[in-house]
């Protein structure tokens, strides 16, 4: 960590972030894209290469030293592996990391690998490809397959699989996803579905709780093992009786807050210090009027120091919870969109 690293309000430093390249994406799943039509980033405004690697910069000497990329779907935005090797070269980053649908992955994973990417997350909610077709509104799961069967020959290891885990979608695939998990081999977490912008079909009735998780392994597997609390990571890690391990990432029902360390540039330059926060900062227009490094530095100072967000915390105290942002809201200020500040 750099000797001038910053902590907020809550002593929380920042050392996570997560920059989004694009908010397109090439599926529509119904727990992050649910609707028709959706207001996209103008293309003017994304930030360029140059400019992304020059704000990582910024971000590092104030304590960041894990970088994610996201979207949309990362792997939409045109020669990511040119980004991902401008990224790989900075001495301090600790871990370069890359969450993706896989849909296009099996043609890229050689180059990004070559690049000095990381560490590969995909998502997949499902191993039937009638309920990936009903849950995404695409006919990809074939080639989400082709995606993660290529990532460990192309040398990586560390691979995660996330899955949105829904009461009535795809919580009797609890176990299969695992079993699959072990012939990757990628530790599966499984997520809860958040009320997240964006979520506008998210109703808690759907949401399969990090305890009825629990109990439904458990019936299946005998004795499940919490593992050591990994520090601000947001899955909690469980080994089975065999030892295999799984992970579950509790943001609905027992949100980690306390310890969140991170933050998410849009592909635009907008930053975000939560994941449900409305309001961020345009890093975008001070990088293109010319402000110094000293100066980008320290407004980030400010804004992170200032910042007292406990965004999942706060919706837990909501009653009669309902989706957190209206669809209205949603197309006036795309920003608010999960898939826009990065999944
Ligand atoms: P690792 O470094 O591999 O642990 O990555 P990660 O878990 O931070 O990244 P990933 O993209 O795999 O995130 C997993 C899921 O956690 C996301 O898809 C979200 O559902 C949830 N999540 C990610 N970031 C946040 C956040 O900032 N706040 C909350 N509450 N949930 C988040
Ligand atoms: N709840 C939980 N996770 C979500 N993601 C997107 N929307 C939601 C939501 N409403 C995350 C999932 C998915 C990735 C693309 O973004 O982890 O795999
Ligand atoms: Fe961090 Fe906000 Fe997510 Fe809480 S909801 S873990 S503060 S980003």
């Amino acid at each position: 960590m750099p000797a001038d690293a910053i902590v907020d309000r809550y002593r929380r430093p920042m050392r996570n972030l997560r920059i989004s390249v694009t908010d397109r994406c090439n599926l529509r799943c119904r727990y992050c894209m649910p609707e028709a039509e959706y207001v996209w980033l103008p293309r003017r405004d994304l930030l360029t290469f140059e400019e992304v690697s020059t704000l990582t910069d910024v971000f590092m000497s104030l304590g960041v030293d894990k970088v994610r990329l996201t979207g949309g779907e990362p792997l939409l935005r045109r020669e990511l592996p040119e980004l991902v090797s401008m990224l790989s070269r900075k001495p301090g980053l600790r871990d370069l990391a890359m969450t993706t649908n896989g849909v296009l992955l099996a043609d890229h994973v050689e180059a990004l690998r070559a690049a000095g990417l990381g560490r590969v997350t995909v998502s997949l909610d499902t191993l039937r490809a009638d309920r990936s077709r009903s849950l995404s509104q695409r006919n990809s799961h074939a080639a989400v397959l082709e995606g993660i069967a290529s990532v460990a020959p192309a040398g990586f290891t560390g691979t995660k699989i996330d899955t949105v885990a829904m009461r009535g979608v795809n919580d009797d695939e609890l176990a299969d996803l695992i079993e699959f998990g072990r012939t990757v081999p990628a530790e599966v977490r499984f997520i809860e579905y958040m009320d997240v912008g964006g979520a506008t079909n998210w109703s808690k009735d759907l949401v399969l709780s990090r305890a009825e998780m629990l109990s439904r392994l458990t019936d299946h597997y005998g004795p499940i093992t919490p593992l050591a609390d990994t520090g601000a990571a947001p899955a909690d890690r469980f080994a089975l009786p065999d030892g295999s391990t799984f992970g579950i990432v509790s943001s609905t029902t027992q949100p980690f807050c306390a310890t969140c360390d991170r933050s998410r540039l849009t592909a635009d330059g907008m930053w975000f210090r939560c994941l449900y926060a409305v309001e961020g900062t345009n890093l975008r227009d001070p990088l293109r009027d010319g402000a110094s490094f000293e100066e980008l530095r320290a407004l980030i100072t400010g804004r992170w120091e200032a910042r007292e967000d406990r965004g999942a915390v706060d919706r837990l105290a909501e009653r009669d919870r309902m989706p957190f942002i209206p669809v209205a809201t949603l197309k006036a200020n795309p920003h608010l969109e999960m898939h826009t500040r990065g999944g």
